[in-house]
């Protein structure tokens, strides 16, 4: 994958072995594994290794390195696209980057992008219901609660926790155009 996006504090680019060692320093928190359904915690360099051999053999979804313009990486971000279900969105920053508004600005522009380059005019994401920071993220790009709401199992928790579904429908779910 060849595609960047910029945004005023953030470098959106693909993943290199050279983002490994940080990734794994970064991703290695049950605080992120516990938020997503499958992230392994503990985190390791063999599971870092293993991820970027896969997304390198499967260019059909679009997984972006976050890199800060002066802390280098600080997180992932991605579009996974499924053919029968619409495009999901999944993110994490790297807890020591946490309240600085960099997911906001990423979500943003990757939403804002796919429309952009591939006239994508929904997209599917979802959050546990004790990650509020993660809705309010969602809510502030632009994503709407669809009422559908459920119990999925997390791999970091090794148990189930109750996920609120969310929809994004291009600029005009922002009143845009
Ligand atoms: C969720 C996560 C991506 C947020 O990243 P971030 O860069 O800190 O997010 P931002 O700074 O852009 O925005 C966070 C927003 O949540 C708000 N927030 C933080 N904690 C909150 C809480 N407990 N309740 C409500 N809102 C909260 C912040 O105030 C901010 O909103 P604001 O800009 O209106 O003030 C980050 O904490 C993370 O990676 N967590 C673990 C992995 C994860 O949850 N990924 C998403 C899976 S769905």
């Amino acid at each position: 994958m060849t595609h960047q996006i910029k945004t005023s504090n953030l470098l959106l680019r693909a993943f290199t072995a050279t983002d490994l060692p940080k990734l794994v320093e970064l991703a290695n928190n049950i605080k992120i594994a516990q938020m997503f359904a499958t992230m392994p915690y503990p985190y390791t360099m063999d599971d870092a290794q293993t991820w970027l051999a896969k997304l390198h053999a499967d260019n059909s979804n679009y997984i972006f390195a976050v890199i800060h313009h002066g802390e280098g990486f600080i997180g992932r971000i991605g579009l996974y696209l499924k053919p029968t279900a619409l495009p999901n969105l999944g993110y994490w920053i790297g807890q020591p980057f946490w309240g600085k508004g960099y997911a906001s600005e990423a979500v943003s522009a990757l939403t804002i992008w796919a429309e952009s380059q591939f006239n994508i005019k929904a997209i599917q994401a979802d959050f546990f219901a004790d990650n509020p920071a993660s809705g309010r993220v969602l809510s502030k790009a632009g994503f709407l609660r669809t009422g559908n709401t459920g119990m999925s199992y997390s791999l970091g928790r090794k148990t189930k926790a109750h996920h609120i579904d969310m929809v994004w429908l291009g600029e005009t779910s922002v009143g845009g155009r």
